[in-house]
């Protein structure tokens, strides 16, 4: 796949929930260009934990207050990232594949969820969140 390049028309109309959108992309393309050595697996591992974190909390908490009328749907989604992120977890522990395929199955999960969910779902929300 081509390298994606987050675009202002990717915008949700509130510059923090854009900023980690940015942040994203940007991982996904260190994502594509690492060599896996020296634990890089572990700090990508570590810093998708913190994206899921804070930025589903942030997009989950203007969603209710802006009344997103499908909500739990969305937070669905988010969950099943965080359910996928466990999976890398326990695969990547147990040894049970190398760091190139477990690398190469997270960039292809990244880069679907890129398009299917940022540059969908998220695109759903936009008329009911504070915009800044
Ligand atoms: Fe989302």
């Amino acid at each position: 796949m081509a390298k994606l390049q987050w675009k202002s028309e990717y915008s949700v109309g509130n510059a923090a929930i854009d900023a980690d959108h940015q942040g994203l992309f940007a991982l996904v393309r260190e994502l594509e260009d690492a060599d896996m050595t020296d634990g890089f697996l572990d700090t990508i591992i570590w810093r998708l934990e913190e994206y899921a974190a804070g930025h589903f909390a942030r997009e989950e908490a203007m969603m209710r207050k802006g009344g997103y009328p499908d909500l739990e749907e969305h937070m669905a989604g988010h969950r099943a990232f965080v359910e996928w992120l466990d999976t890398v977890k326990i695969t990547y522990r147990r040894a049970a594949e190398s760091p190139f395929e477990i690398g190469d199955m997270v960039n292809a999960f990244l880069e679907r969820w890129l398009v299917e969910h940022i540059l969908e779902e998220d695109m759903d929300y936009r008329d009911y969140i504070v915009k800044s």
